[in-house]
């Protein structure tokens, strides 16, 4: 397996809306990033990755973006843009930006030229079809609930629209258009970015015909996912899109891929094909999701996701590669949904970041998960900000009459504003993210939780992730070492060992806030060196039966 830098980098994710506001109108910008440079050149990130900055009527946050060559004006100029990159340059980081081109928005030129007229030369840029029956052209849900087609009286026809009404798909059959993506994928690169992540990228090529999908009983409209997740094109466009734009730049591409299997990873993230170098696939975040979807809550099993995490390092062992997150803006607070945001909040951030950065793959930190930030719980649907949440509420108690103090708790715990609430930077008012009001009211806890108290204390959790991070460019068994399971059937323990080039490393992980008892297997020499652990440990324990506290992680070097 090849050695390439973004195989040995730490990503991190800024969702700009929410990380710092320089100018008090309670909404982040690109100055607020400059001004928190130094911080992350701190914590040791190599690259960020940028959720969008471009021109966008924020429908959607800016994932529908109406100039993709333009700066939103509530983020900044293009000067300030280019000012960013030079300053994270300057410090040796790298910036990844999105590249949101399964849609755009209804504002874009494109789509207003489209609309205007079927022989308009925009037409088929975007999916255009007849109703059928007298309704929609087939029974697709929307991502953001309700029919995937709406329909527009000028023309008489419906278009497609995966996730709101105001995000158009667009039309990856048109040779045109694909042109059009690629040209303005070089604008980027020839400024210099290093590299895109990829929205819903395997969303762009659709089964010919666009058939009905089967409808669930008593649902109005069907998730049609299997009819436009790694549809029939989609390996031939990814290839042209590196022919055509990215061949010939240093740069990195993560492709997200809700409904990826490890097969089907294989297919994107290999090296010898030129698709993109690693995927963002949902496994892992859809466990505790029942039949209906996302909403439908249950319990996130240690079991499933030592599985499905098994499952997908062996998988991409010799071949592509993974790239390991436990949140970012579309998914709750990592420390709140996978284990403990209570009186082992501490103990549990720093046992789930130990998990993530000793897997073999990238591993992405989302603003404020070094400071172990939490989910929120607003009162009040009034509070929430998000399209996905808000139509959910709306079509189930407003539209059903649904118990309303249930799906509320379905917000609680899988709303995406859980991850969008502001960057909890001091115990100012605001959390120090503001001086203005902020677009989404700050998490109350961030009198106790925030970067200014998180720095000068040496235990907090942004220290452990320094370490961690700095562990990760020390030892390249933590990259690139195979993995193995250890103690599989256990019910609180996840363990499993990493070996590089005649090294051992071992991981043991209490899931708990019980004491369980990590069993070495009798082939391993029973001491190691410490290289990290969230508890104080004695130098020479013996390591054949380790007792683990709640929530204990350990990292060792073996003899
Ligand atoms: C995935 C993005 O991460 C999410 O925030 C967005 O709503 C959808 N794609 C649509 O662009």
């Amino acid at each position: 397996m090849s050695k390439q830098w973004w195989k040995e980098a730490v990503i991190y994710q800024i969702y700009p809306r929410s990380f710092k506001d320089s100018n008090g109108d309670g909404v982040g910008d690109i100055n607020g990033i400059i001004s928190k440079l130094d911080y992350l050149k701190e914590l040791g990130i190599d690259v960020i990755w940028l959720s969008p900055v471009y021109q966008s009527p924020n429908d959607d946050n800016g994932y529908d973006i109406s100039d993709y060559r333009g700066i939103m004006d509530e983020f900044g100029t293009m000067a300030d843009w280019e000012r960013l990159l030079a300053e994270m340059h300057k410090r040796g980081l790298k910036l990844i930006m999105d590249l949101v081109v399964n849609h755009s928005s209804d504002e874009h030129a494109w789509f207003v030229e489209s609309r205007k007229s079927k022989d308009n030369p925009y037409r088929d840029y975007y999916i255009w079809r007849d109703g059928k029956e007298g309704g929609e052209p087939n029974n697709w849900e929307s991502c953001f609930s309700g029919s995937a087609w709406k329909y527009d009286e000028s023309t008489d026809q419906y278009f497609l629209h995966l996730f709101s009404q105001k995000q158009p798909d667009l039309n990856w059959e048109n040779p045109k258009l694909r042109e059009e993506v690629y040209d303005m994928m070089k604008f980027w690169l020839d400024k210099g970015i290093d590299g895109f992540r990829m929205d819903v990228i395997n969303f762009i090529s659709k089964v010919d015909g666009l058939p009905d999908a089967e409808l669930p009983d008593g649902r109005k409209f069907a998730p049609g996912g299997d009819y436009y997740m790694n549809g029939p094109k989609i390996h031939d466009y990814l290839q042209e899109m590196n022919e055509k734009a990215l061949s010939g730049y240093d740069v990195m591409t993560v492709g997200e891929m809700p409904g990826v299997n490890v097969e089907e990873a294989k297919l994107y993230t290999a090296e010898d094909r030129s698709e993109v170098n690693m995927v963002f696939q949902f496994e892992h975040v859809d466990l505790d999701s029942g039949p209906g979807g996302k909403w439908d809550l249950r319990p996130m099993k240690m079991s499933a996701l030592r599985d499905s995490f098994t499952k997908w390092q062996k998988g991409l062992e010799h071949e592509g590669w993974n790239s390991l997150y436990l949140n970012n803006h579309d998914q709750p607070r990592m420390v709140s949904r996978f284990r403990n945001d209570k009186e082992y909040r501490v103990e549990s951030a720093k046992m789930l970041a130990t998990f993530l950065h000793t897997l073999k793959g990238t591993p992405y930190i989302y603003q404020g998960e070094e400071l172990g930030m939490t989910n929120v719980r607003f009162d009040s649907i009034e509070d929430y900000q998000d399209i996905e949440t808000l139509n959910m509420y709306r079509e189930k108690v407003i539209e059903n009459g649904e118990d309303q103090d249930l799906v509320m708790n379905s917000i609680y715990v899988k709303g995406r504003d859980n991850a969008r609430t502001p960057m909890q930077w001091d115990d100012s008012e605001h959390g120090g993210f503001t001086t203005g009001d902020p677009w989404l009211k700050v998490n109350p806890n961030y009198t106790e939780i925030n970067a200014e108290k998180a720095m000068e204390d040496p235990d907090s959790v942004f220290h452990y992730y320094r370490r961690l991070i700095s562990l990760r460019k020390e030892y390249p068994i933590m990259v690139y070492g195979s993995y193995e399971l250890l103690m599989p059937d256990h019910d609180r323990i996840y363990a499993y060992t990493r070996k590089y080039e005649g090294q051992t490393m071992i991981v043991m992980l209490n899931f708990s806030s019980e004491n369980p008892v990590f069993k070495l297997p009798s082939e391993y020499e029973s001491a190691g060196d410490l290289l990290i652990g969230n508890y104080g440990v004695e130098a020479g324990t013996d390591l054949r039966e380790v007792e683990l506290r709640p929530y204990e992680a350990r990292v060792y070097l073996m003899k």
